[in-house]
């Protein structure tokens, strides 16, 4: 048997986690991803599944027998990206590598990707991960082509052995897929519908994520907020939280992405009652125009989602919030477009993603007539932009002389410089006369600010 040693966690955080995996076989794989943190966990899962059939991980395509590309197709830029990685190996001899396509280009796609791309051999969605080793099993008996596109499982996709990249912050799923069906997302084509793993399963794996050292969890799924505990315990996401929270040794606890329509009171109470829950919300809004809403197929006003950015506002300590935005959706007047600017000046976000809104296959907004000319696009996104990048100037420059704990998760290049992350999940660069600080929490006061990042000294 070989031993298979985590050495970043090991030498980052001075823990030693050790896996025994199975027998070498002599092959090595490489993976790269695209897209959300989903997309970055189920890598990371992926990779743990091919480690336990005595895989090797090496960074390079070129120096490896298994090539994986796990994809992402939320806007047309992201889809295409895969494409021009397979071109790579249409005229340079891929040999006798293996080329693989997972995620959501995956399934969207489906077989058409052995039509535009005759050297891939797997095509895998993530729905159907959970096939993954039985594909794999395929590959290695000599089959050229395998798939795995169904999106009918009611199963989460499990694994003995997660292969996690961040030494400091361990991703954990608890639902995949999405239920919802906003007019313009290909999530519910491409990640099918919503399962939640069991309590029980997801506290399991926080204490053993503990065990290897994490103190900071992020539950992830495409609605965290939707979860559903299939066991008989059934409890509310609410009550995930504090559970998780209370595992002896985890510090902190983030989750996202929340939907505004499933997003309750019960979890701002939870987050005020247990400091382990970190001090932030992401709860995309879209659009901060009612008709717009509509349109998208929100389930949700405008005056409903600012009822809910009251009730987080509303909490004993301060709780940081952020939002993902699409500019131009059809239809999108220059009216509704300042009703999403005033909505800007309201909420204060401390942060925000914001998009040109791009048609995407088999969604409902493909129907909808309204189409924003693509100059129109860039102009209402910078717009946008510069109005938040003002916004959130202003509220990092308050916080000037204040001090937080950090986690500290980055060592710069200059000798005495580090960064790391607020509860509310901002980034503090900061300097400090002591070693070793990777992966401790430390305070730092701050001492500048700018839009996106603060500056502080370490407070001793
Ligand atoms: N066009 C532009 N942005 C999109 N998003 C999802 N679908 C689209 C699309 N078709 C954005 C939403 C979502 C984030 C993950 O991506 O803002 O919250
Ligand atoms: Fe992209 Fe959505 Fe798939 Fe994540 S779930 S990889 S954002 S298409």
């Amino acid at each position: 048997m070989a031993q298979t040693f985590d050495v970043q966690l090991e030498s980052l955080t001075g823990k030693r986690s050790v896996r025994v995996l199975g027998p070498p076989n002599g092959k090595s794989f490489y993976i790269e991803t695209f897209g959300c943190q989903m997309n970055v966990h189920d890598s990371e899962k992926v990779a743990g599944v091919l480690l336990g059939r005595g895989y090797r991980q090496v960074d390079a395509p070129e120096a490896a027998d298994l090539v994986f590309y796990n994809t992402c197709s939320i806007r047309e830029k992201a889809a295409q990206k895969v494409f021009s990685r397979l071109g790579r190996f249409k005229s340079a001899q891929s040999g006798n590598k293996v080329i693989g396509v997972l995620g959501c280009v995956a399934q969207q796609e489906g077989e058409q990707i052995f039509e535009r791309a005759p050297w891939v051999s797997l095509v895998c969605g993530s729905a159907s991960y959970r096939k993954l080793p039985q594909l794999l099993a395929q590959l290695e008996a000599g089959n050229r082509r395998v798939t795995g596109l169904g999106l009918d499982t009611d199963e989460t996709f499990e694994t003995d052995f997660t292969r996690r990249d961040n030494p400091f912050r361990a991703y954990l799923t608890i639902i995949e897929g999405c239920d919802k069906s906003c007019a313009y997302c290909v999530v519910p084509y491409t990640r099918g519908p919503e399962r939640s793993r069991t309590s029980a399963a997801i506290l399991e794996e926080v204490r053993q994520l503990v065990e290897l050292g994490y103190t900071e969890v992020q539950l992830l799924g495409q609605n965290v907020n939707s979860y559903r505990d299939p066991s008989p315990r059934r409890m509310s996401f609410a009550e995930l939280l504090v559970a998780v929270a209370q595992v002896p040794g985890i510090r902190r606890v983030r989750f996202t992405t929340s939907h505004p329509r499933d997003f309750h009171r019960e979890i701002v109470q939870a987050i005020d009652a247990f400091p382990a829950l970190c001090d932030h919300v992401h709860l995309p809004v879209q659009s901060g125009s009612t008709e717009v809403l509509r349109r998208m197929r929100r389930n949700y006003t405008r005056e409903e989602y600012l009822a809910k950015i009251d009730c987080i506002r509303s909490a004993r300590r301060p709780i940081s919030i952020t939002t993902d935005i699409i500019v131009a959706f059809p239809g999108e007047t220059e009216k509704d477009f300042e009703g999403t600017l005033s909505l800007l000046d309201t909420v204060q976000y401390d942060s925000l993603f914001s998009f040109k809104y791009s048609p995407r296959p088999n969604t409902a907004a493909l129907h909808l007539d309204g189409a924003i000319p693509e100059s129109e696009q860039g102009r209402r996104l910078t717009i946008l932009q510069e109005r938040q990048r003002q916004i959130q100037t202003a509220r990092n420059a308050a916080l000037l002389d204040r001090t937080f704990e950090v986690l500290v998760d980055t060592r710069h290049q200059r000798d005495g410089q580090w960064a790391g992350r607020t509860t509310s999940n901002r980034v503090l660069n900061f300097s400090s006369p002591l070693q070793d600080l990777l992966g401790e929490y430390v305070q730092v006061r701050v001492t500048g600010a700018g839009p996106n990042s603060l500056v502080g000294e370490h407070v001793i």
